[in-house]
């Protein structure tokens, strides 16, 4: 795609959808907008966008086609409407999904000879545009290298993981792993908390230092993953399973639904009676792999 400005389609006008509309009009690239419920492209409008009737006309008038809807369903459902030739544009789906869907995706395009980049946004709508932003893409290169100039309004980091599709998927999938448990632990700390009376406040100060610990051992983790060694010289899965018993409990006294422990007990249990309860924690991702077969 040749330097300067780049004519920008974005279809979606969701809070993410509209921060890359603002992005791409700061960059001086003319933008073209479309949303299945009209009306919600007046302020992007006023900034210069050109809000389009349809999806035809919206893909018509842009060379890079951005598109961040809701789910999968919802990107197939807009782009069926779109036109039975692109030329030469550029889809960049920046939709959440799975793996699986975004190789569907990538087969779609490449029946109709579009070229085909599927990306994973890391960073919150407020960081679209900044040096913050983190954008993981996978596709072809030469697709890559097309977009690229243009993505770049996006701002931030953007990381090529290669040529097969699903890869930013599969990376964005395994940290909303994170996000959401860790999100659901801390709303299910704060019930446990309070139901022995301790105030949201109070407990914010120590629960914030449990966050600390977490970078270094994340990295010790891969260490100890990479290289099969599990030394259990820092705390070991047999007392982690003493640990997690008693938050159970507690909780199962105040009425308090404890499933997600209750599941992260069944695996420690397996490592145990598979022999791992003195080696460290990491051990659990070996016994993770087996614990979704009967
Ligand atoms: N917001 C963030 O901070 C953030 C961060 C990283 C990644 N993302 C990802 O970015 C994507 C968009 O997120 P978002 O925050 O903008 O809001 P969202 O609520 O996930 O998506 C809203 C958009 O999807 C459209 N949509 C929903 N169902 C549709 C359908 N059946 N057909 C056509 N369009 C449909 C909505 O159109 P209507 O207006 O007509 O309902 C709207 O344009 C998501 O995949 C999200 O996971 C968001």
């Amino acid at each position: 795609m040749h330097t300067g400005p780049t004519p920008v389609t974005v279809i979606g006008l969701g809070p993410m959808g509209r921060a890359l509309v603002s992005a791409f009009l700061d960059a001086r690239h003319p933008v073209t907008v479309w949303n299945r419920t009209p009306g919600k492209a007046a302020d992007l409008v006023e900034r210069g966008a050109v809000a389009a009737d349809s999806v035809q006309d919206a893909v018509g008038a842009g060379r890079l086609i951005v598109v961040c809807l809701i789910d999968y369903e919802a990107v197939r459902a807009a782009l069926a409407q779109s036109p039975a030739e692109w030329g030469d544009r550029l889809l960049v789906n920046l939709t959440s999904g799975e793996p699986a869907q975004a190789r569907q995706m990538s087969r779609w395009a490449s029946s109709r000879r579009i070229g085909y980049l599927d990306g994973a946004i890391l960073t919150p709508t407020q960081a679209i545009g900044t040096p913050s932003a983190t954008v993981l893409f996978s596709g072809a290169r030469d697709v890559y290298e097309a977009a690229r100039e243009p993505m770049g309004a996006v701002g931030g980091t953007a990381v090529h993981l290669g040529d097969e599709p699903g890869r930013a998927s599969a990376y964005e999938v395994a940290l909303l792993d994170i996000f959401a448990t860790s999100v659901y632990g801390i709303v299910h700390a704060f019930a446990l908390a309070s139901a022995e009376g301790i105030a949201p406040e109070r407990f914010a100060t120590f629960a914030t230092g449990i966050g600390g610990l977490l970078p270094d051992m994340v990295r010790r983790f891969a260490q100890q993953i990479q290289s099969g060694h599990y030394p259990g010289d820092r705390s070991t899965i047999a007392s982690a399973a003493s640990g997690i018993t008693h938050a159970i409990n507690t909780c199962l006294s105040h009425g308090i639904g404890a499933g997600m422990l209750t599941a992260a007990r069944s695996v420690i249990d397996r490592a145990v009676a598979d022999g791992h309860g003195p080696e460290g924690l990491a051990r659990l991702t070996t016994v993770l792999h087996e614990s979704g077969r009967p």
